[in-house]
């Protein structure tokens, strides 16, 4: 069964605690944190403060997602914070290799994520490197936005490239407009790791949005 995670960007800040908890009652499996700089994308949002803020109030995996330029300056106060999961982007990385092998050595599981527009073909030879691929299904960079279909595509090709190579355990995430609606597909791909946001903290009830996800996965496609 794939996992959920809570994106805590569309969270109430001012409640961020109690709403990661509503998350977790609901059957979270994950947090997930989206650090952004207003360089690599065009919005800023939260640092090491807020990650250690998140790793007092859970003890669910702390999946942190960093849209930034230049991350490997912050890979050790990320991990220092409450990291579990760090992943970077590929489009920030001229030296990925390097860096997936500084997170691992900072004691987290490195990730690393594509924008749209970059092919995963791209990732070929860090694949053995890395404990998660985080297929972007928007553009980076806010909440609440429409889930991209033929981003599956990649979702698809990479799933069967890990399978055929051996490195099943590698977690494949997806992230962007992820509902209900969205999920089922996005799994049947490949998907392992759902991130979700705004489906689940913008309406409602939060633990109930949580689980209206977990339902919709059991529909077949
Ligand atoms: C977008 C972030 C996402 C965001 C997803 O750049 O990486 O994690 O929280 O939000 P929703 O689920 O609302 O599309
Ligand atoms: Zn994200």
């Amino acid at each position: 069964m794939a996992r959920i995670a809570a994106s805590i960007l569309s969270a109430d800040f001012s409640r961020l605690a109690e709403q990661i908890a509503a998350s977790e009652a609901g059957g979270a499996d994950w947090i997930h944190v989206d650090v952004m700089d207003g360089h690599f994308v065009p919005n800023i949002t939260v640092g090491p403060l807020v990650v250690a803020a998140a790793r007092r109030a859970t003890k669910l995996p702390l999946d942190v997602h960093l849209m930034i330029e230049k991350p490997e300056r912050y890979l050790s106060q990320f991990v220092t914070a409450g990291a579990d999961w760090l992943t970077v982007h590929q489009e920030a990385c001229p030296h990925l290799h390097r860096t997936v092998q500084q997170i691992r050595e900072l004691g987290a599981r490195p990730g690393v994520a594509l924008n749209p527009a970059t092919p995963v073909e791209t990732l070929m030879d860090i694949l053995p490197f890395v404990d998660l691929v985080l297929v972007m299904t928007v553009n980076p960079g806010f909440g609440g936005q429409s889930f991209i279909p033929d981003s599956l595509s990649k979702v698809n090709r990479l799933a069967r490239r890990l399978a055929e190579g051996r490195l099943a355990g590698i977690e494949i995430e997806v992230d962007g407009g992820i509902d209900p609606d969205t999920a089922p597909a996005a799994v049947a791909a490949g998907a392992t790791v759902l991130v979700a946001g705004s489906a689940v903290f913008s309406h409602g009830s939060i633990p109930d949005n949580v689980r209206a996800l977990r339902r919709s996965l059991a529909v077949e496609v």
